[in-house]
């Protein structure tokens, strides 16, 4: 694997948790206005109910943190239980105390308002199983902007599993690849044997478009994963 990375090895989605809280709690002890990239997906809520948890019991304060949404399906409404800025309220924003937000809703806007707060201090990200990163589907090459897209059919499968019987929508809009590589640390979390490979991939394969999570070796970047998805 490629020196500069860290990788932590958890036994399983509570040691995951833990370990991923603590990292983003020294990270806005750090700097207590920290702007985090904040991935939905199943991958990161046990993560977030810890950092909810220790939020409660007055161990951190995220109270002048920014919460900066990565990635949304086209053509939802808010009180659609697909929206994803809905499931990012709900699981990181409001738990966490978190005033300030930068909704995703159109490339101009949004590369404005991650701008004027100066980048991205942390993108913390999940895996998709085709190797993307948000909505960054393959291929995505480096300099891949802030844009709307149509998702791949892995994706639309992947995703099923988050709506039931309601359809996935098949258009998105994603923070680009250029401001996720920008941020100046990157915690990807992993979990699961039908991850593994991908992992791989992006961890020890070449650097390629057809696998946008390979370039986050670029970054700082600090992997977490359980041992079902790096063995
Ligand atoms: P998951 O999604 O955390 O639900 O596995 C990751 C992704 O598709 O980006």
């Amino acid at each position: 694997m490629v020196s500069g990375v860290t990788l932590k090895i958890q036994p399983d989605a509570e040691g995951l948790a833990q370990t991923a809280a603590d990292f983003i709690s020294a990270q806005v002890r750090e700097k207590p206005d920290l702007s985090i990239l904040v991935a939905t997906g199943n991958t990161p809520m046990p993560a977030y109910a810890e950092l909810a948890r220790r939020v409660q019991a007055g161990e951190v304060d995220f109270s002048r943190a920014t919460a900066v949404q990565l990635d949304e399906y086209l053509g939802v409404t808010d009180d659609d239980p697909r929206s994803l800025w809905d499931w990012m309220r709900r699981s990181f924003v409001k738990p966490l105390g978190i005033t300030r937000t930068v909704r995703l809703k159109s490339p101009a806007q949004f590369e404005a308002a991650v701008a004027e707060l100066s980048g991205l201090d942390l993108a913390i990200l999940g895996l998709g199983p085709n190797g993307h990163l948000g909505f960054n589907e393959p291929p995505s090459p480096p300099d891949a902007s802030t844009r709307t897209l149509e998702l791949t059919p892995a994706s639309l499968e992947s995703n099923a599993a988050y709506w039931g019987e309601l359809a996935v929508p098949t258009g998105a809009i994603t923070a680009g690849m250029d401001l996720i590589l920008a941020a100046r640390q990157t915690l990807l979390l992993v979990t699961g044997a039908h991850k593994r490979d991908i992992l791989h991939a992006a961890l020890d394969g070449p650097e390629t478009p057809e696998v946008p999570a390979s370039f986050l070796r670029r970054t700082a970047l600090t992997v977490i994963a359980d041992g079902a998805a790096w063995t």
